[in-house]
């Protein structure tokens, strides 16, 4: 463990508590209540003017909660000013000082701490090398390119070695390769420093392909915390089903419950059998959420199939999108990997068979 690594991984996990904040009368942050780990990799998702900002502020410093109470180990932080809590920010706009170099950037914090001119040259140029930066200390920071001045934004936060790193989508600004190259550095960067970095992004991708952990939010409310494949197999209601990743919405009523699995007659009056979570409703109007990609496709009246037509097929390299509507209108996409041995998508106006298989549908309350 190198020394970045022992002085950052003695921090603790952040404990959010009830935290309210109004502006005004209005609410951006509901009742939220979360606990980040140390060493995490946790993101905050969520749609625009969910609350994401305010809640990293929150933490930051820069906000105080109306109500609740923001802990960092067993220490209530919640009215300590920004510059007396471990944390730093990585804004999406990176803020980097124009006149700067990079050397003088990144070492701007430390600078501010009243460290020596020696110490600053060593954790500059380690910084320099985290960020593969290397050579480019001497640098002004306008003649970088966006990704590379994002690095410097990152290592200027880094240097500090706080605790906790907050990043309000830092990558958003980057056109598309770059982005998923930063994505990578970040992760690389998280995993070396074992600084726990609490992200923002309201990209459901770059969300479930980063995070150890998601929260996903709407209207300052926290819905659902947890692994991306919790959150993308076990979405707790229909909001961040719909939110992360394409989803088929039917609706029906539980008629029967046999333990784990219950007999759904959906609107058409098609019974179809749907696993039970032990969340999930017991009896009434529920919807069923399923996946495009772990729907079968059979011969139109299978047993346990539901009869759709195909609307359009449309083919995107990996895999096939086949849009089908069932016969009362609800529609329904179906995703098929794509094969060498050319195993063939349905054709448009096809009449086909669609099965739900058991563990991969979610009965949510309608
Ligand atoms: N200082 C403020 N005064 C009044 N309202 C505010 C203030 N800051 C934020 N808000 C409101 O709080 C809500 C949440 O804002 P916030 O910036 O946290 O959203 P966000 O999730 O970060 O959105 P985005 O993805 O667009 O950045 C918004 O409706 C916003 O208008
Ligand atoms: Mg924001």
């Amino acid at each position: 463990m190198t020394e970045f690594q022992s002085s950052a991984t003695s921090g603790s996990a952040v404990d959010m508590l009830g935290i309210v904040k109004d502006f005004d009368t209005f609410r951006a942050v509901d009742d939220v209540t979360l606990k980040i780990q140390p060493n995490e990799f946790f993101t905050l998702l969520g749609p625009s003017g969910c609350g994401k900002t305010t809640l990293l502020r929150l933490m930051a410093g820069f906000e105080t909660p109306t109500t609740g109470s923001i802990l960092l180990g067993t220490k209530d932080i919640s009215r300590l000013p920004p510059n007396h809590r471990p944390i730093n920010t990585v804004f999406q706009s990176y803020a980097l000082f124009p006149h700067m170099t990079v050397a003088e950037n990144i070492g701007f914090g430390l600078k501010m701490l009243g460290r020596s001119r020696s110490e600053i040259k060593v954790t500059v140029d380690e910084m320099l090398r985290l960020v593969r930066l290397e050579g480019r200390g001497d640098s002004l920071v306008t003649r970088l390119s966006g990704g590379q001045q994002q690095r410097v934004a990152l290592a200027r936060g880094l240097a500090p070695r706080p605790q906790i790193l907050l990043l309000d989508e830092p990558l958003s600004a980057l056109d598309l390769k770059l982005r998923q190259s930063m994505q990578i550095e970040l992760k690389r960067l998280q995993a070396e420093t074992g600084i726990t970095f609490v992200f923002v992004t309201h990209d459901q991708e770059e969300a479930l392909t980063m995070s150890d952990r998601i929260a996903v939010m709407n209207a300052g409310k926290v819905l659902q915390v947890g692994s991306s494949r919790d959150i993308y197999e076990h979405p707790a209601d229909r909001f961040v089903a719909g939110f992360i990743g394409e989803t088929n919405f039917l609706q029906g009523d539980l008629e029967a419950v046999d333990g784990m699995s219950g007999t759904v007659r959906l609107k058409n009056g098609v019974r179809v059998s749907a696993g039970l979570s032990e969340e999930a409703p017991r009896h009434g109007a529920i919807t069923i959420v399923i996946r495009p990609e772990h729907i079968e496709i059979t011969d139109v009246g299978a047993a346990g199939s539901i009869a759709a037509t195909v609307a359009t097929v449309v083919y995107f390299g990996t895999d096939t999108h086949i849009h089908t509507h069932l016969a009362d209108g609800t529609p329904v996409i179906i995703r098929q990997q794509n094969r060498r041995d050319g195993s063939r998508a349905p054709q448009t106006n096809a009449l086909i068979g669609l099965v739900l298989p058991l563990g991969a549908s979610q009965v949510l309350r309608d």
